[in-house]
């Protein structure tokens, strides 16, 4: 029941934001559903890249709906001066009593951390949020990111 989409919104600078899919193809597993070009799927599938300008972001979905799973996101975030800037994601289930699960990443001046921010929503319902200080450079590099989620558990 959940789509999965990664999304990065606002904007002060142009600054760049890749993202690799290691199984599967990006073609037939999510449509690229804003960012007028500044979202962009490469290598034969195997490579998604959401940018930003000074006019928008960019994101993608899911096409497929999942009941339960895991999904591992590798993300590199905007590094510099990233104040402004939110890459979020989630996993939403559709209609008005949804289901969602949350990671936005915010960000901050150069040489001021990221914080990353979680949150849980179950039948529309949230105020679940938490915010975290990563012990690492999500800018240096790409890092992985993972949802799991069954009938009996979030994590
Ligand atoms: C930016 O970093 C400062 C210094 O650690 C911190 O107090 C602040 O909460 C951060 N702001 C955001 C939006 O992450």
């Amino acid at each position: 029941m959940d789509v999965f989409s990664c999304v990065i919104t606002m904007v002060a600078l142009v600054l760049a934001f890749l993202m690799v899919v290691v199984a599967g193809n990006l073609y037939q597993d999510v449509d690229v559903t804003w960012g007028d070009g500044r979202g962009t799927i490469l290598n034969n599938g195997q490579l998604l890249t959401l940018s930003l300008d000074k006019a928008s972001g960019s994101g993608f979905q899911s096409k497929n709906q999942y009941l339960y799973g895991k999904i591992d996101m590798q993300i590199k975030l905007v590094s510099g001066n990233s104040a402004g800037t939110v890459t979020a994601y989630y996993l939403r289930s559709e209609g008005s009593l949804w289901d969602e699960i949350d990671f936005e990443f915010l960000g901050n001046l150069s040489g001021d951390p990221y914080v990353v921010h979680t949150n849980v929503y179950t039948q529309g319902k949230g105020s679940r949020e938490q915010q975290f200080y990563l012990w690492f450079d999500p800018t240096a590099d790409f890092h992985t990111y993972s949802f799991l989620w069954n009938p009996a558990h979030v994590v």
